[in-house]
């Protein structure tokens, strides 16, 4: 297991389409699992793409403390492989958000509140389920998307020391 070294905004490889992994169970894909969330819990961060650590692959993970969500729930760690995201309503919701592609740097973002995923585990188990904001942003890094690019209004972007606190 390796902490990685993360991509940062500007890099050709936060730029392009990521390519579907062809077989999830690989062992070398497992690996590179695991190497993300030593990545993503040294940064620390709540979710990490595959192109940030310089693989072009469609693979996403995230995990969200309870303190982070809004009914205190949380989010176990998960893998995504090749996700895919139907939008079920387009009604969307602002939310401040960073990436550890940008750091120090936050901004607010409208996407849209229910989403379905659809994708597969480490064993090349489908699976599927529904959840929002972060897995649009991890998914968005398969596409060469960064938050920045979703913003409507860049006066809410800038350095998280700056920026006033949002309440919570
Ligand atoms: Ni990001």
């Amino acid at each position: 297991m390796a902490v990685l070294k993360i991509a940062r905004m500007g890099h050709p490889v936060l730029m392009g389409v990521a390519s579907p992994v062809d077989d999830p169970k690989d062992p070398e894909i497992r690996r590179l699992a695991l190497d993300m969330v030593d990545t993503m819990n040294d940064a620390p961060g709540i979710g990490l793409a595959a192109p940030q650590v310089h693989v072009p692959l469609r693979m996403v993970i995230y995990m969200v403390p309870e303190e982070r969500t809004e009914d205190g729930t949380g989010h176990p760690l998960t893998v995504l492989i090749n996700p895919e995201i139907t939008i079920l309503d387009e009604t969307t919701e602002a939310g401040i958000e960073g990436c550890l592609s940008l750091p120090g740097m936050i901004g607010s973002v409208a996407r849209p509140r229910h989403i379905r995923v659809s994708a597969l585990d480490l064993d090349g188990n489908p699976f599927e389920y529904y959840h929002a904001r972060v897995v649009q942003h991890e998914c968005d890094h398969l596409d060469g998307v960064l938050y920045p690019m979703r913003m409507d209004d860049l006066g809410s972007f800038g350095y998280v020391e700056e920026m006033t606190k949002p309440t919570e």
